[in-house]
């Protein structure tokens, strides 16, 4: 339970503090200035639209794709069911908010630079942490290690950290701290929060709106019930969810002008977490 579930959350800020000590000490205080001198937005990243023609490309177009259209490509509703490896209808990108661009929105910028990552008892490769989310955030069967479509995640996932400081999780990484909650997390008092701040948009029921026809998936994913995330995902744990819906929900609020109190953050997901979803899969390994 808990942590556990994301062993690399924890080893990922030790690598960060080695990394940065490391370098610090390598490279001298000169070049370090040189590096976090410059007034460079990581976050920043032209879409690969704009990007010329070209196979390397191609790939790199067709994992952005499946980032913000997750469920057309590789969703439950895929158009090609021979790829239906998630058992959803998520995007990607409904959790890493704008693509793996949005600064504590659990981003992608670093993660290429950053894996493999060392865990507690083990060696975690990106393409592993990628099926993590498969079989977790999107409730699904793990993507073949040597398929286009992980090729092509991987691919989106180098290019937007080309340039960033090599093994460093830049500022943003990860979701925004929180404080532990004053009072004990309420389900109760988070069914209020929900209900004045969530509803509108995911729903009394929790399942979200669906996206225009012929579009497939939603345009507001569900939170709970038979097509969210499953028992097993990182926002199934309430410290991920309020870090998470602290900094970034009301959606169109950002970390730098949330809207829940902490207090709010950590009872709406206390709600959120007393609701059914599917099961933890199998244990794998
Ligand atoms: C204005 C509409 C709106 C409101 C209000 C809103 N959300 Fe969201 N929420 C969204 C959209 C849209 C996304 C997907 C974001 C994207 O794809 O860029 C989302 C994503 C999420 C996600 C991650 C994806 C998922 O399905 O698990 C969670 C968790 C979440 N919202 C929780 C909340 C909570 C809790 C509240 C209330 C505090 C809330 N939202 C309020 C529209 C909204
Ligand atoms: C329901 C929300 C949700 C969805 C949907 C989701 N993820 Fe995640 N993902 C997370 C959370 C939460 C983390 C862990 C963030 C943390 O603890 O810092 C994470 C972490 C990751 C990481 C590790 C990033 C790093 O640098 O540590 C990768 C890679 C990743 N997800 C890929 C994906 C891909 C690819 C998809 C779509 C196929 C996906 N995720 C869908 C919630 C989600």
């Amino acid at each position: 339970m808990g942590w556990g579930r994301y062993p690399m959350r924890l080893s990922g800020k030790w690598i960060v503090r080695l990394v940065a000590l490391v370098v610090a000490i390598a490279v001298g205080v000169g070049a370090g200035y040189l590096l976090w001198g410059r007034a460079k937005d990581w976050y920043d990243v032209a879409n690969p639209a704009t990007l010329p023609a070209g196979e390397e490309n191609d790939l790199i177009r067709y994992g952005h794709d499946l980032i913000v259209e997750t469920a057309a490509n590789i969703g439950k509703s895929a158009r090609n069911p021979a790829l239906a490896y998630a058992g959803n209808d998520l995007n990607c990108t409904n959790c890493h908010i704008n693509a793996g661009l949005r600064p504590f929105s659990a981003p992608l910028v670093s993660t290429y630079t950053t894996y493999p990552m060392m865990t507690d008892d083990r060696v975690l490769t990106l393409a592993e942490r990628i099926n993590g989310c498969m079989t977790r955030s999107m409730n699904g069967k793990p993507l073949p290690e040597d398929g286009r479509e992980m090729q092509a995640f991987i691919a989106y996932m180098r290019y937007i950290g080309l340039g960033s400081p090599e093994g460093v999780r830049v500022a943003g990484m990860g979701l925004m701290p929180l404080k532990p909650p004053a009072e004990d997390p309420s389900a109760a008092r988070g069914e209020a929060v929900y209900a004045e701040n969530c509803a509108r948009c995911h729903g009394a029921d929790g399942k979200g709106s669906p996206a225009e026809p012929p579009q497939v998936g939603y345009a507001v994913p569900p939170l709970w019930g038979d097509d969210a995330y499953n028992a097993a995902a990182g926002m199934a744990d309430i410290r991920t969810a309020a870090a998470f819906v602290r900094a970034n929900m009301p959606d169109g609020i950002t970390w730098l002008d949330p809207m829940l109190s902490e207090q709010q953050a950590w009872d709406v997901a206390a709600y959120m977490d007393s609701k059914p979803r599917p099961p933890r899969p199998p244990a794998q390994d």
